[in-house]
């Protein structure tokens, strides 16, 4: 099978890895790649953002399987594309990628299906936004406001604060700049990121993992797209993924078919384990990154079979998933400046190391590995509990050299130490 891969990142690099060791697979490629990927799959240049190019690329490669990574090409149409010209896409359409792409589609999706999320008062103007954040504090008992940019944002676009001020120059910021606001219920409780396999009616989850949004140790600091991630967690409770599964999953899964826009691809479903039960603080329509890179290497399961299954409406026919025992780490290597003003164009050493997943790098013209993102690597640890796979991630952080970077030093800790609870 000759798959593709779209993309950039480092969930794309540890899609390639596991992708690379499926003996099913006779040529690996992603476009447009990153170093990391290079080493692993053919490069091909790629505008991810246009579905035509996509399908192009995928028709002049001769591709059996296209496996979209980011939620840009999705939201834009790239999966649509690559189907109508004959070719299996691991990837939801345009439309099912709005479960992702538009907050206010996923909340009418959960709606229907009775899929328990966060209250909601979408704001489309200033005068509403006072009046939401009125109602959603009496609603939250007094608990921080949760102000969201519905729209693509990269995990970037929401703002949970006890300022009043801050919350109202938030929304007021996002509807200057042309978008819808989402003012929210807030949600107490650990967060938990499940993904499941969809090939449109059945649906296959994988392990749960956690990732670390903020950005600073303690969870201080501002959202970013994640600054690591472990997975399984210790910590949670007996039966949570069948739980998902039959009230959150499934349900999503059947009521996009029954819209007649059938879920293709990944569904990711980010949780809040709250004092009330399960919550779904949002939908993703993706592998998540960077919780992708502790979740695969612990599959065992040949990845490249799954994914075709899953985009040629076969799920039911997979027998179960195969874990490997242990547990995983990844604590993402950020540039200077990261999330607000990344600085690029350093050089980086030691990231061809063992578990170096590459984020944002490109190849200089002299060989040299250069930063080119806000995420520059994912460094990754697979070990037999979390914390030997800690020890050993940071570990291999250590022999990694980027001037100014930065990372978080408590990935995965809480989970070691026994501090997090289920309410
Ligand atoms: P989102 O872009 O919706 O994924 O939100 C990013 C992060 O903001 C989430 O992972 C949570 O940590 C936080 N967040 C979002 N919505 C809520 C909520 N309703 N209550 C509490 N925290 C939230
Ligand atoms: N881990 C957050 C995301 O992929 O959006």
């Amino acid at each position: 099978m000759r798959v593709l891969v779209i993309g950039s990142g480092a969930r794309e690099h540890a899609l390639c890895v596991a992708l690379q060791s499926d003996p099913a697979v006779t040529a690996l490629a992603c476009a447009p790649g990153n170093a990391g990927t290079a080493a692993l799959a053919e490069a091909r240049p790629l505008d991810v953002g246009d579905p035509v190019a996509v399908a192009a690329l995928a028709v002049e490669w001769s591709a059996d399987l296209v496996v979209v990574g980011p939620e840009i090409p999705l939201v834009a149409g790239a999966a649509d594309a690559v189907r109508e010209a004959g070719i299996a896409c691991f990837g939801p359409s345009a439309q099912a990628a709005q479960i992702e792409g538009s907050k206010a589609f996923a909340k009418h999706v959960m709606a229907a299906a009775g899929v328990p999320t966060a209250q909601a008062w979408p704001v489309g103007g200033p005068a509403e936004l006072e009046t939401a954040l009125d109602e959603s504090h009496a609603v939250s008992g007094g608990a921080p406001y949760v102000v969201k940019d519905d729209g693509l944002a990269a995990g970037k676009g929401v703002l949970v604060t006890t300022d009043r001020a801050a919350a109202l120059a938030h929304g007021t910021a996002v509807l200057g700049a042309g978008h819808a606001v989402l003012v929210e219920e807030f949600l107490d409780g650990p967060e938990v990121s499940l993904f499941a396999l969809s090939d449109g009616t059945t649906v296959v989850p994988l392990l749960p993992a956690q990732d670390a949004k903020r950005r600073d140790d303690g969870d201080g600091g501002p959202n970013t797209g994640g600054m690591g991630a472990y997975a399984p967690l210790p910590w949670a409770p007996a039966g949570l993924v069948d739980d998902v599964l039959a009230t959150v999953l499934q349900p999503t899964v059947s009521e996009m078919a029954r819209r007649g826009e059938p879920f293709v691809g990944l569904l990711y479903a980010g949780l809040a384990l709250t004092s009330r039960g399960v919550r779904v603080v949002e939908f993703n329509a993706r592998f998540g990154d960077p919780e992708t890179q502790v979740v695969l290497p612990l599959l065992e399961t040949p990845l490249a079979g799954l994914l075709y299954a899953a985009a040629t409406g076969t799920l039911d026919r997979q027998p179960p998933l195969r874990w490997r025992a242990g547990a995983a780490v990844t604590v993402v290597v950020a540039a200077p400046g990261y999330p607000e003003r990344p600085r690029a164009g350093d050089v980086v050493t030691g990231a061809d190391g063992e578990g170096v997943l590459h984020a944002g790098t490109r190849l200089g013209p002299d060989g040299v590995v250069h930063s080119a993102g806000g995420r520059v690597l994912a460094v990754t640890a697979v070990g037999a509990d979390l914390a030997a796979a800690r020890q050993m991630a940071y570990e291999r952080v250590a022999a990694v050299r980027l001037a100014d970077a930065h990372w978080r030093t408590d990935i995965g800790l809480a989970a070691v130490e026994g501090r997090i609870t289920v309410g």
